[in-house]
């Protein structure tokens, strides 16, 4: 028996929400989970790349693999232990970029290997896991329920979430370079603590952020997309991020331009037809800086992980 499903890409942090929100797009990446035919065949991991644009060399074929280890732990959960397993990830979503492609092959093998063992765990379960595996709950949440989320790892390890409807004129433009940045240096940049008046500040942003979206307050929406916790460490790796934001700035219908998850992508967050407004002079920065940009404008994915 096999199983596959379709997760949607995701963003992260929007800005103030550092690790906590995050909503998906639609961009996605299909995972099979099989039990292998020949018994003691052990764990084939197979990837196969839908666009030709990124690098997946990088990804582990073995047990190291993200995918078998967040399988490995449901079935440790339910009491079993993996025998011998194939899993086959059809890419779409690029790696290395901040769209979470890892969180969405981490939720597919998830999802898969549940429907295969007869559904034993539920989502609550599954968001749990995912989380671990991830160590943060922001990508994984939309990514198996789609939509904007806000997402809360408490202390016993179960996730609390919340999903919001996002307005549907505002509009996503992600930015994606043709440089990776792993998630591990991004964070790595970040300080070990931060003062309590830029904790307050995105305590604020953030709580603003997510009024904004109830209420679809574009012009509180603007005044929310602002960050002090992780933005000013990882601006320097990100190329034109700077530059982008100047240029941004008070533009008509920008909302806001922010780090989506923890990089290199740039999310712009618009109205009406205020990137396309705007387009060319991005473009433009970014050939300042010698980099190929993949732009996108997309909506909101308010489904999340599907079975094919
Ligand atoms: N919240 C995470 C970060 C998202 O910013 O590091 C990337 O996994």
């Amino acid at each position: 028996m096999k199983v596959s499903v379709k997760v949607p890409a995701t963003t992260a942090n929007l800005g103030p929400g550092f690790d906590c929100l995050g909503l998906a797009l639609p961009i996605y990446n299909e995972i099979t989970v099989e039990e292998t035919v020949m018994p003691g065949s052990g764990i084939e991991i197979n990837i196969i790349e839908d666009s030709e644009t990124y690098d997946i060399l990088s990804i582990p074929r073995d047990k190291d693999n993200i995918v078998y280890k967040a399988i490995e732990l449901l079935y440790n959960f339910v009491g079993q232990t993996v025998s011998d397993i194939k899993i086959t990830i059809k890419t779409n979503i690029p790696v290395a970029r901040g769209l979470g492609s890892s969180a969405s092959v981490i939720v597919g093998g998830l999802m898969a290997a549940n429907k295969l063992l007869g559904n034993p765990a539920d989502d609550a379960v599954l968001l749990s896991i995912a989380s671990e595996v991830e160590g943060h709950p922001d990508n994984v949440t939309p990514a198996l329920f789609g939509g904007f989320c806000l997402s809360s790892m408490e202390d016993d390890g179960s996730v609390s979430y919340s999903k919001i409807d996002w307005p549907k004129d505002w509009k996503f433009t992600v930015l994606i370079p043709d440089y990776e940045l792993d998630t591990r240096i991004a964070r790595s940049v970040l300080p070990e603590s931060v003062s309590i008046p830029d904790a307050a500040y995105n305590v604020r942003k953030c709580a603003m952020l997510v009024d904004a979206v109830y209420r679809q307050d574009s012009e509180l929406m603007k005044k929310s997309l602002k960050d002090k916790l992780h933005q000013p460490y990882r601006e320097n790796l990100i190329k034109g991020f700077k530059e982008l934001n100047e240029l941004l700035a008070n533009k008509e219908d920008i909302l806001g331009c922010v780090i989506s998850g923890a990089g290199p992508t740039i999310l712009v967050i618009s109205k009406n037809d205020g990137f396309e407004k705007v387009e060319n002079e991005v473009i433009q920065i970014f050939e300042d800086f010698n980099v190929n940009c993949d732009i996108r404008t997309l909506e909101i994915e308010n489904e999340g992980t599907k079975l094919v």
